[in-house]
């Protein structure tokens, strides 16, 4: 088995990948990745070289490119994670979102076609189905939720599902489609919430919360969205959408007093500074369907994941310093000098 992981230089790629050599280390992959400014080979150190792992750097988007990796590589199954990911940077500039985000996943689609594959699993995400009120606790994101975008990062990643859809039906390539909540844990780009706040925390500097902080995510460790991406390729249905979610609701301001709490700083460094535009107000996954058909469910528990995950940024300091001492300063000041 031969399994091309796009984005696996990102945060859930790389950690896609871990786990699968371990649970499957007959398998062979595939890394290919642009390693724009969210891909990092350092995170991918502990594989590169080693048998049944190669790195191949591209952009999905490149049809020349991508049709040679087919061609050369030959994969039975495609993982998508290539993605831009972040929803403030797709306020700020979308262009690049549709050009990866959505002609990206075109290409791999036709490259699917053009050279046969077993399965293509795009990872999605419960943003597509827009947000839900904070007074309506009883409701939650289904796999018949309308989509229903509110960013340009979120729209993106909603038309590449259609089209995954599309070709499920038009051209019977064998999709199969998940939508994962927030996830956090190892190797994550310190632009995201959690480890922002870990590092800033680390650092002494402010904590941007934005507005009063009261949305809500719904918090997945991301060793479980792994486990549940090889579930779904293993044992799910061609044609199938797959929600994730841990039923973990928490506020943001919340996790930052959490994140606080564990490094034993103060929360006088909670900072209140613009909300984002747009911002979706609570994300809440009905997990019950992969439940129910794979027998999957969330292992880690919040208040263990969290720990380990502010344990691996204090164990691995270099790797973000090294992260926030390039392009990601003139990013912070951007998006944070006058908010
Ligand atoms: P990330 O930003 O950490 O990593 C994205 C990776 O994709 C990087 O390695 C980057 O170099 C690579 N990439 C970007 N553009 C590319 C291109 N044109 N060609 C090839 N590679 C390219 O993202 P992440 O948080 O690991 O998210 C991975 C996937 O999971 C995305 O599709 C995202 O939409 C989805 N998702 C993320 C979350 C989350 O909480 N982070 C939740 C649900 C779904
Ligand atoms: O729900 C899944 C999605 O989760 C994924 O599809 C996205 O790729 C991923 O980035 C994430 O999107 P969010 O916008 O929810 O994640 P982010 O970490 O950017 O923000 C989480 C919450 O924290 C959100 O309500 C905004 C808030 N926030 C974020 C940052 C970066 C702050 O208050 N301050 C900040 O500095």
């Amino acid at each position: 088995m031969k399994i091309l992981v796009t984005g696996g230089a990102g945060f859930i790629g790389s950690n896609f990948i871990f786990h699968m050599r371990e649970k499957h280390p007959a398998y062979e992959l595939v890394c290919l990745d642009k390693l724009t400014y969210a891909g990092n080979l350092e995170t991918l150190g502990s594989v590169m070289g080693r048998p049944g792992f190669r790195f191949i750097r591209a952009d999905i988007a490149d049809r020349e490119a991508v049709y040679g990796i087919f061609a050369a590589e030959q994969p039975d199954v495609v993982v998508n994670f290539a993605a831009e990911s972040h929803v403030d940077r797709s306020i700020e500039n979308p262009a690049v979102f549709l050009e990866t985000n959505v002609m990206g996943t075109q290409v791999l689609l036709d490259a699917c076609r053009e050279y046969g594959v077993q399965r293509y699993h795009q990872v999605s995400t419960d943003e597509v189905y827009g947000d839900l009120p904070l007074d309506r606790p009883d409701l939650f994101f289904t796999e018949q939720t309308p989509l229903h975008t509110s960013s340009p990062y979120s729209a993106s990643k909603a038309a590449a599902d259609l089209l995954c859809s599309a070709y499920q039906r038009t051209y019977h390539l064998p999709i199969t489609i998940s939508r994962c909540s927030n996830n956090y844990g190892p190797c994550q780009f310190p632009e995201k919430l959690i480890p922002l706040m870990i590092a800033n925390a680390l650092s002494d500097k402010p904590l941007p919360v934005y507005g009063e902080g009261l949305n809500v995510r719904d918090w997945l460790y991301v060793e479980d969205h792994c486990a549940a991406i090889d579930l779904i390729l293993e044992r799910g249905q061609v044609g199938q959408v797959y929600n994730i979610g841990g039923h973990n609701e928490m506020k943001n301001i919340d996790i930052v007093r959490r994140i606080l709490a564990i490094l034993g700083k103060p929360e006088s460094l909670i900072t209140h500074v613009t909300d984002r535009k747009g911002h979706d107000m609570r994300y809440a996954i009905d997990p019950s369907f992969i439940h129910r058909e794979l027998g999957w469910l969330p292992e880690t528990r919040f208040e263990e994941g969290i720990q380990w995950t502010v344990q691996w940024y204090l164990d691995n300091r270099a790797w973000w310093e090294n992260i926030i001492s390039g392009e990601y300063q003139d990013y912070y000041e951007r998006m944070y000098a006058n908010r």
